[in-house]
């Protein structure tokens, strides 16, 4: 397996997500945020994002997957649900990265059902180019070209998640 050099350094990153929390704290100011982080590729940039925000603020988790090695299956599985009430809430949802939007597109729906009074999504990566279904993105951290990367959360094979930047994954031959 080759790592190669960061695509989006630790530098970066920081920077980008500090920018992310306040226009996210600026837009809820006065108002009680429920942020909802999708696991498990989620966790680095939801515990980063969150920290800078300053707004009164609850979290909580959602469990999917969709991925098997560099390929996603096109079945999105839920294996873990909220366990705060969203009814009524201003709900902020986490995810790493968007590739189809599959994941995202379920999960908005899933969310939508239960009568949030707002919702909204923060994606760290947007691979655009690969995009099968239309999903609204509020706050965007980088937009990336169509290259299976790890770091920062995200895996290959549960692999790499510790990695403090962003790099792209090739199999070596
Ligand atoms: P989507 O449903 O196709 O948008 O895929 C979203 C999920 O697939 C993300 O939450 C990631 O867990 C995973 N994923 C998509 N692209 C990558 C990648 O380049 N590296 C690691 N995981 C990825």
């Amino acid at each position: 397996m080759i790592i190669g050099k960061p695509l989006l350094s630790t530098e970066e990153i920081q920077k980008r997500v500090r920018q992310l929390a306040e226009e996210i704290t600026e837009d809820y100011q006065d108002r009680e945020l429920l942020a909802v982080g999708i696991l498990r590729g989620a966790f680095m940039f939801f515990a980063d994002l969150v920290r800078h925000i300053r707004v009164p603020l609850k979290v909580d988790f959602i469990v999917a997957s969709s991925y098997v090695k560099t390929e996603t299956t096109g079945e999105v599985k839920i294996h873990c649900d909220l366990r705060e009430d969203v009814r009524g809430k201003d709900v902020l949802l986490v995810e790493d990265i968007v590739d189809t939007g599959l994941t995202l597109s379920l999960i908005r729906k899933k969310i939508l059902e239960k009568g949030p009074s707002s919702l909204k999504v923060c994606a760290f990566l947007d691979k655009r180019e690969r995009r099968v279904v239309d999903v609204p993105i509020d706050y965007r951290g980088f937009v990336i070209p169509n290259e299976f990367v790890v770091g920062y959360g995200l895996d290959y094979e549960d692999q790499y998640r510790n990695l403090p930047y962003i790099s792209i994954f090739k199999k070596s031959i």
